[in-house]
């Protein structure tokens, strides 16, 4: 396991990286850059939908012990309990179109209160509009923006075969990342499905929607001097893919830090 580690290391090293890694005789940077982040480190994760950011979110909740909240999770969860929110969500979720600021600023809220979130957190999915991040500019600070880009084609691969374990989440995809057995989760035995909204005019939406509300996230963290770009256009399968997002992701909690 350890030898893995190391090996991911030296080949996607950069300069910076070989400098270090002279006096490198353990996996010893790993310890190093988990103790940095676990102090109260807010991070956000951008990027289209599909474009993994799901994925990359559970590499850095199993490295960095960090609560992965994404609202699109909070409101599949509301919708499949049936609440007053859930039935709300699910007329906006399943056109492809953004559940209301107020609601969607009102569910994050009440989640990051929890006291699993008094460490610090990482969001998948929120902000989603510039009021959502403006809202949530008053109620906490955010220390990094990672951005996460792949093309347009990549991305409509990956959202058509994903599919999802009803009982843990863990992501899966019918080409990339099969489950050992058809229809069931490697990790929990629990069914696996298709969103609802994984039709491919509805996927459609969901883009449109990103381009015209979403990205122009871009900008408001750029200004904020804590927005990073990862692009992640390598395929899951590629050896050593995890450690290298892992990297990456280390590189980008560096730059931020003071
Ligand atoms: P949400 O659940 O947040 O969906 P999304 O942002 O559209 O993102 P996805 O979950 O579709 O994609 P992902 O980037 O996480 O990709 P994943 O890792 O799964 O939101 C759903 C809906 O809820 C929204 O449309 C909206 O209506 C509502 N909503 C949520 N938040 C809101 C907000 N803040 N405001 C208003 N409304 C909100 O990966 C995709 C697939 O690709 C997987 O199968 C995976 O295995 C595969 N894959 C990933 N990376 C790779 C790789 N490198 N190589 C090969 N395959 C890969």
């Amino acid at each position: 396991m350890e030898k893995q580690v190391i090996r991911g290391y030296s080949k996607i090293k950069t300069k910076s990286y070989k400098k270090s890694n002279k006096t490198l005789k353990t996996p010893k940077i790993i310890t190093l850059n988990t103790k940095n982040i676990k102090h109260k480190m807010k991070i956000i994760l951008l990027g289209s939908p599909g474009v993994g950011k799901g994925t990359y979110a559970s590499f850095i909740k199993e490295k960095y012990k960090l609560p992965h909240i994404s609202t699109g999770d909070l409101f599949r969860e509301a919708m499949k309990n049936g609440t007053p929110l859930g039935k709300k969500a699910k007329e906006y979720i399943d056109r492809g179109d953004l559940v209301p600021d107020d609601l969607t600023v009102q569910i994050l809220k009440e989640r990051i209160s929890k006291p699993d979130c008094e460490n610090g957190f990482m969001l998948d999915g929120f902000p989603r509009t510039i009021p959502q991040a403006e809202a949530l500019d008053k109620i906490t600070k955010i220390e990094l923006a990672i951005n996460f880009f792949a093309s347009e084609k990549i991305i409509l691969q990956r959202l058509g075969g994903r599919r999802i374990c009803k009982k843990c989440g863990a992501i899966f995809h019918l080409v990339n990342k099969k489950p050992k057995k058809e229809g069931v989760c490697d990790i929990c035995g629990g069914e696996l499905y298709q969103r609802s909204d994984e039709m491919p005019e509805i996927i459609k939406e969901r883009l449109k929607t990103y381009h015209e509300k979403t990205k122009p996230l871009e900008d408001y963290y750029k200004k904020k001097g804590i927005l990073r770009g990862i692009m992640v256009d390598a395929d899951i399968n590629a050896p050593n893919f995890k450690e290298a997002i892992l990297d990456k992701i280390d590189e980008a909690i560096e730059s931020v830090k003071k």
